[in-house]
């Protein structure tokens, strides 16, 4: 195989989420994982470990219930589930997310309502949201994109006035805040993911957190296959299936969860060395978040201008891969996700087209002119993987980077 890369440049690897080098797993989740199999119990349902995750999540963020569950899709699916849309019913959400906390909705058999983003934080608003409420609006998913906080106070308040409950997709925001509130605990439930790449991970994990005792009811139920464990006369009483995570995972989840605080600190220290070095380079723009807002950097994310660097945020990570073999995307998800064969064909259940044959024609519109801030958001960014065992060493060789491949770029 021929090298891309020039023969003097020297390559530093960066810690990577996919394996040990970046990854915070160590002796105190094998003690856990250890106990947990030599209990011989196995399921959340007997066991202690996914409780005492639980226990000890809801403590961390100040809700009064956190239930874990198998994925951050099967997170997101619980709340909707939760909320019980009538089939449908519209849910709002953003046009720039993971495709599983957009199937859950129409597993639900709701339609996906999906919403303009902020071209800078790519992250839906108040104002991106406020047109595309009416009376089908079951709910709003908000989704903390890349780890900086939505405008929660500006969200809710639209929401509260409406009456409509909001999900929080936190699955890339653990401790993130808004105005000193913890992402997923202002709204009605709170989603977060443990997938490998997430800022704590047991590899594939989701958590669910309320507020709300109906609302935590039914997400309990849900996870459980809505069997009504404990009741006097335990049922199952709707339709839900088998969410649980295994006391293997619990046990992993718990030793990561004491590591939180300390992963996210790191990431935002580092992420604010490399702002302050990357200032004032032609055509760039460092991430933005809002002054009281806390952003854990689950991604670092770059704007690239086109217009003085060429070929835009392709060409700059184009650039970085060849040079200095860092790994980057830009344009994050590639295109809106309204542009997946799902929703542009309509593909759901054998060739029913169900939900979406129930839609309005306006919920269906993927009319690019609809989605203004999507596509030039998605045209600038430049999605750097970020790491909490990134040193100094690390943060230099990328603004160096960055700053050579800008050098050659520009004009
Ligand atoms: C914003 C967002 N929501 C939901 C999910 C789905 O989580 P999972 O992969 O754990 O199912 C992910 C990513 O993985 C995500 O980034």
């Amino acid at each position: 195989m021929v090298s891309m890369m020039p023969p003097t440049q020297s390559i530093l690897k960066l810690p990577s989420d996919q394996d040990a080098s970046g990854r915070t797993l160590g002796a105190e989740e094998i003690a856990a994982v250890t106990e947990a199999i030599l209990s011989g119990t196995l399921t959340s349902t007997k066991g202690t470990f996914v409780k005492a995750l639980e226990n000890r999540f809801a403590e961390m963020i100040g809700v009064k219930y956190a239930y874990a569950c198998s994925s951050g899709s099967a997170a997101v699916h619980t709340a909707i589930a939760a909320i019980d849309p009538e089939p449908g019913d519209e849910i709002i959400t953003t046009s720039i997310t993971d495709m599983g906390a957009l199937t859950p909705i129409l597993y639900q058999g709701a339609i996906p309502r999906f919403v303009d983003v902020d071209p800078v934080t790519l992250n839906v608003t108040a104002e991106t949201i406020a047109p595309c409420i009416n009376e089908r609006t079951k709910a709003i998913i908000v989704t903390h994109l890349f780890g900086n906080p939505c405008n929660m106070t500006e969200i809710m308040a639209l929401a509260n006035a409406h009456g409509i409950p909001v999900i929080e997709d936190t699955a890339q925001a653990f401790l993130a805040q808004h105005q000193g509130q913890f992402a997923g605990t202002m709204g009605t439930v709170g989603c977060f993911s443990l997938q490998q790449g997430k800022h704590i991970t047991t590899g594939e994990g989701g958590i669910v957190v309320t507020n709300d005792d109906a609302i935590a009811r039914r997400l309990f139920l849900y996870i459980n296959k809505a069997f009504g464990y404990g009741d006097p006369k335990p049922d199952h009483y709707f339709i839900a299936l088998n969410y649980r995570m295994s006391e293997l995972q619990g046990a992993v989840a718990a030793a990561q969860l004491g590591k939180l605080q300390d992963i996210v600190a790191k990431r935002a220290t580092t992420a604010a060395q490399l702002t302050e070095k990357l200032q004032g380079l032609p055509g760039i723009a460092t991430p933005h978040h809002a002054a009281d807002d806390v952003h854990v950097y689950w991604k670092y994310c770059l704007r690239v201008d086109s217009n003085i660097i060429a070929e835009g945020a392709v060409g700059l990570a184009k650039k970085l891969k060849e040079e200095k073999g860092i790994f980057s995307a830009p344009r994050y998800i590639q295109k809106p996700a309204f542009q997946c064969e799902i929703f542009e064909k309509q593909r759901t259940f054998g060739n029913s087209r169900f939900p979406f044959t129930l839609a309005k024609a306006e919920a269906v519109d993927y009319g690019r002119d609809r989605f203004p801030g999507t596509f030039s958001g998605l045209e600038q960014v430049l999605v750097l993987p970020w790491n909490e065992a990134y040193t100094d060493e690390h943060i230099q060789y990328i603004a160096d980077a960055v700053k050579q491949a800008v050098a050659q770029l520009a004009h």
